[in-house]
């Protein structure tokens, strides 16, 4: 059975309204990186961070899936062999739009975690300071969420798929961070068909062996057309 790994960055969630972090204006433009998406600036700041959050938790809840978002359901249900989205996304939009294959390596808006021992439970709108995890009851509470310099989440199964996939396929993402940006590089190793599908060429195009330029609400549900009329 042939398998599709699927890696999405913020690009895929542009049209929907949700800033990007790189482009002109994006989330790293309006927030210093160390302030907002370190543990650093969590200790050193921990309402400036949850307000950042919450900031964002309430916009991804307005947000609506777009076309692309949609397209990579349809490809779930119809594609008949497996198929596995790897977001950078924090946003929840795949899951909305149908999708049930999805892992986020880099954590989850509507997720809450307890620093002091690591449970996890559905985050409220706005995460306080002051909230206690409710099993240890410790005030040591914080998104869901990868900061840099943190391990993003999953990659053990993460590489398993890259190194058994038959396709792996970016969607709006720079290729500035690692270690999402060297996975293709890994499954391309290990004989994956690799496309690229961003507005403009990523920092790792060239890792790609077939890159297509556009919206991702244009070119992903094109493809994924494509892909469904060969292999349906
Ligand atoms: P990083 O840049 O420190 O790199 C993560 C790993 O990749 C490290 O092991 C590093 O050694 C390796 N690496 C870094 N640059 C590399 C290169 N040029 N070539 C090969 N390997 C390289 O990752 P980070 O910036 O600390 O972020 C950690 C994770 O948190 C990332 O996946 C990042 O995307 C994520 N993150 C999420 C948010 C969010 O709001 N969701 C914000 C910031 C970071
Ligand atoms: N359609 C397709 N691609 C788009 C669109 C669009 N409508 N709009 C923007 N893009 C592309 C941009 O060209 C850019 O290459 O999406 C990419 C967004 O890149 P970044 O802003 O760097 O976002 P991303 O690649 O997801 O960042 C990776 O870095 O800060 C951390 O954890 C954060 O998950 C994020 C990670």
């Amino acid at each position: 059975m042939e398998k599709i790994v699927i890696l999405t960055g913020a690009g895929i969630s542009a049209e929907s309204g949700l800033g990007t972090f790189r482009d002109e204006g994006g989330l790293w433009a309006a927030h210093r990186i160390e302030d907002v998406a370190t543990p650093e600036g969590f200790a050193r700041d921990p309402k400036l961070v949850q307000n950042f959050y919450n900031m964002r938790r309430a916009q991804a809840r307005k947000a609506e899936p777009n076309a692309a978002h949609y397209a990579l359901a349809k490809l779930e249900q119809e594609f008949t062999g497996e198929v596995i989205i790897v977001t950078q996304n924090v946003d929840g939009l795949h899951e909305r739009a149908g999708s049930q294959n999805v892992m986020h390596m880099h954590g989850f808006l509507e997720g809450a975690l307890c620093a002091g021992c690591g449970h996890r439970w559905p985050a409220p709108l706005n995460m306080k300071i002051t909230d206690r995890c409710p099993k240890c009851k410790e005030v040591a509470t914080r998104p869901d969420i990868v900061w840099f310099g943190e391990m993003p989440y999953d990659m053990e199964d993460i590489w398993d798929h890259l190194r058994s996939c038959d396709y792996f396929v970016s969607v709006g993402t720079s290729g500035n961070v690692y270690p999402a940006a060297a996975f293709v590089q890994d499954a391309a190793r290990h004989g994956a068909i690799t496309i690229e599908l961003n507005l403009e060429p990523s920092a790792v195009v060239s890792d790609f062996a077939e890159s297509h330029c556009g919206k991702a609400s244009d070119i992903v549900p094109e493809w994924v057309e494509k892909m469904l009329s060969v292999r349906k």
